[in-house]
């Protein structure tokens, strides 16, 4: 390794430490020493190979040396060839070994990241939902990305560097000292005028690169809410693109000024190590050549010094830096580890069984629940706060009793906030009841498989998400082997098949982010498309608020009659049609049930029914009285009126 790239390595580390050094416990390196144990051989060749480079190193000058001294001694022309061999032995090897200890290295570390990644995301993807209403998501994909890295610099950097420098330091310094040691002890009194400036300087640029990376981080920040299509839309609509755009360029502006300074910074300090061995060289040249002519040292001995200085020099630079390598090497291990300590809050049971066979039911019974408070399910660090709010959430679900028959169609109504979607989410055990059960073919959810879980259960949301991805692949989601007359089917039967024709990609059309391509309408019969394709025993819908124009609601609704039809089925209605075709339908407040029946009987009964009835349901084109679509027949072309 040259001066300068041992240089450039020690300004590199410094700035990337983190001030955050904690003490690290046994455990974390328990831990570590977990993920390196696959590695366990490799290491052990690699660190040999280390040591042998460095000593390799070492022997170079010293032969060079013994060269000097045949020639001024006048010895026989064949030791000198044998010893110049030798020499060309020595630098094929180090070559060959160097190659090889590169290969060994990067396997390591390749093999860590590879390691640390997949574990880390499956873990993440294990983590609740209640975990990404939280997090942001740049903060994740960070810790996925870069701390992994991080964490891996400690093997193939630190590890292997810290020990073959110790051995080439060793090594050369024990050489150095057994050929004059008032020469080296003279040579080494120069590194404090290095090293002492050097560490000033790291943690300066330390400072500026911290100060960097968090204007880029709120530059990306800005520009992957800024540049995604609700954030875009919503600037256009009320954005001061000015104002944004001048505030982009004051950060930029003062990540090229610290550019422009850590490059001035490194460049002083490449400068200042030259000139300091350099300065060490003349001085061992100077002085030992003065004692070569008094008789007292031999020429060969100069040789071998002058070389033996840069292999002084250089590991002893690297080694200033090992310690924050180290460190910051450590803390990105931590912050790995923090993610996969977060505990996923619903998981299957070991003795989980799957759903019964046939038409099931599903039961609420007696259900109590408060969302998740943020240090139960999340990291400060990750949701971008100082602490977390450790507040337990308000209950939003008292006591909610309800059961659905095989094959009967239950309604949710109620005021907007009032729990309906957070009924919706304990089905699917998005969430986990904290009181009381939810059961599905009679079976607690939580004694469920997960996977049969999920092929029973189709829940829609209410903002139908789409992945930016192609129809097919959006479609296909859930039942990955259906083929294209499947697709096709799924389509016709939710009203999209026509359109869908039309595209020039047809399927293969890519719909943007979140589905953004898509009108409100197409999208929500996209969504009932992926329903259809399912095949779900149990539909749980909650039907987007959105109001639609004529064409569109006639298309959804008859969408979602193929998705009812014949299905176990909750769905959290905003139309009346859907009200009207329910068999009990559930008025929801505060989180309890304060009505149930028909829609005949509950508006009989003059209570909080009729008032939504009058006040709240979108009656579309219906005219408020007249009877909607039943989704549950199939529908005429047109919505009756
Ligand atoms: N992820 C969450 N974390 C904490 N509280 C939440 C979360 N989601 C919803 N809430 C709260 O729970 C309550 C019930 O919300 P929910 O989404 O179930 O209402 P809703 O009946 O579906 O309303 P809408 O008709 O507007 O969709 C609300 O007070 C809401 O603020
Ligand atoms: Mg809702």
């Amino acid at each position: 390794m040259s001066m300068e790239m041992t240089a450039w390595n020690a300004m590199y580390n410094a700035r990337h430490a983190k001030d955050d050094q904690r003490p690290f416990s046994k455990e974390t390196f328990r831990r570590i020493g977990g993920f390196a144990r696959p590695h366990r051989r490799a290491l052990v060749a690699f660190l040999v190979l280390s040591v042998a480079t460095a000593l390799l190193a070492v022997a170079t000058p010293v032969l060079a040396g013994r060269v000097v001294n045949a020639i001024s001694d006048g010895a026989a022309e064949s030791t000198v060839v044998r010893l110049a061999l030798l020499i060309a032995a020595i630098a094929l090897a180090e070559a060959g070994i160097g190659l090889a200890a590169r290969w060994l290295s990067a396997r390591i570390g390749e093999g860590l990241i590879l390691d640390l990644r997949t574990t880390v995301y499956d873990h993440v993807q294990r983590m609740p939902v209640a975990f990404f209403t939280r997090t942001r998501t740049g903060a994740l994909v960070s810790r996925l990305n870069s701390d992994v890295i991080g964490a891996q610099r400690a093997f193939s950097g630190t590890l292997s560097g810290v020990l073959s420098n110790v051995v080439m330091l060793l090594l050369a310094l024990g050489v150095m000292v057994s050929i004059s040691w008032q020469i080296t002890l003279l040579a080494l009194a120069l590194l404090p005028v290095f090293v002492l400036p050097a560490r000033r300087m790291g943690a300066r640029l330390a400072r500026l690169s911290r100060e960097a990376a968090n204007h880029n981080a709120v530059m990306s920040t800005q520009m992957t809410e800024r540049f995604s299509a609700p954030g875009a839309t919503l600037v256009k609509l009320y954005g001061r693109p000015a104002e944004e755009s001048a505030e982009f360029a004051a950060r930029a502006g003062r990540v090229r000024d610290i550019g422009i300074r850590t490059a001035m910074l490194q460049m002083v300090f490449v400068t200042a190590l030259t000139l300091v061995s350099a300065l060490a060289l003349a001085l061992v040249y100077g002085l030992g050549g003065f004692y070569a002519l008094r008789g007292s040292l031999d020429p060969g001995a100069v040789v071998a010094l002058a070389m033996l200085l840069t292999r002084l020099y250089a590991p002893l630079t690297s080694l200033a830096s090992a310690r924050v390598e180290v460190m910051s090497a450590l803390v990105s291990f931590q912050r790995v580890f923090e993610v996969l300590d977060l505990r996923p809050l619903i998981e299957e049971r070991a003795d989980a069984r799957p759903v019964p066979e046939g038409p099931v039911s599903v039961e609420f019974d007696a259900v109590d629940f408060a969302y998740p408070a943020a240090d139960r399910v999340s990291l400060a660090s990750l949701e971008e706060v100082a602490t977390l709010d450790t507040r337990g959430g308000d209950q939003v679900l008292h006591g909610v009793s309800f059961r659905v028959e095989p094959g009967r169609l239950v309604a949710l109504v109620g005021s907007s906030g009032a729990g309906k979607s957070t009924i919706a989410q304990l089905a699917p055990r998005l969430y986990d009841a904290d009181a009381g059960a939810v059961r599905v073919g009679g079976v607690d959810v939580q004694d469920l498989t997960a996977d049969s879980l999920r092929a029973t259960l189709g829940l829609v949301t209410q903002d139908g998400h789409l992945f930016h991805d192609t129809i097919r692949a959006n479609l296909l989601l859930p039942r990955p082997d259906a083929d294209d007359s499947e697709v096709w089917d799924a389509l016709r039967r939710s009203r999209l098949d026509a359109l869908v024709a039309s595209l020039p990609d047809g399927l293969d059309t890519v719909v943007g982010e979140r589905g953004y391509r898509l009108s409100g309408g197409e999208r929500q019969r996209l969504t009932i498309a992926r329903l259809l394709l399912a095949r779900p025993r149990v539909v749980i819908l909650d039907e987007a608020t959105a109001h639609l124009d004529a064409t569109s609601e006639a298309a959804v609704q008859e969408a979602l009659g193929e998705a009812l039809a014949g299905r176990t089925s909750v769905v959290i209605a905003h139309r009346l049609s859907t009200v009207r075709a329910a068999d009990e339908i559930l008025v929801i407040e505060g989180g309890r049930i304060v009505e149930r029946g028909t829609h005949e009987s509950l508006l009989a009964a003059g209570g909080r029914y009729e008032e939504l009835y009058t006040t709240q349901f979108d009656t579309g084109l219906d005219g408020g009285l007249g009877g909607g679509l039943d989704p549950r027949e199939e529908p005429a072309a047109t919505p009756a009126g």
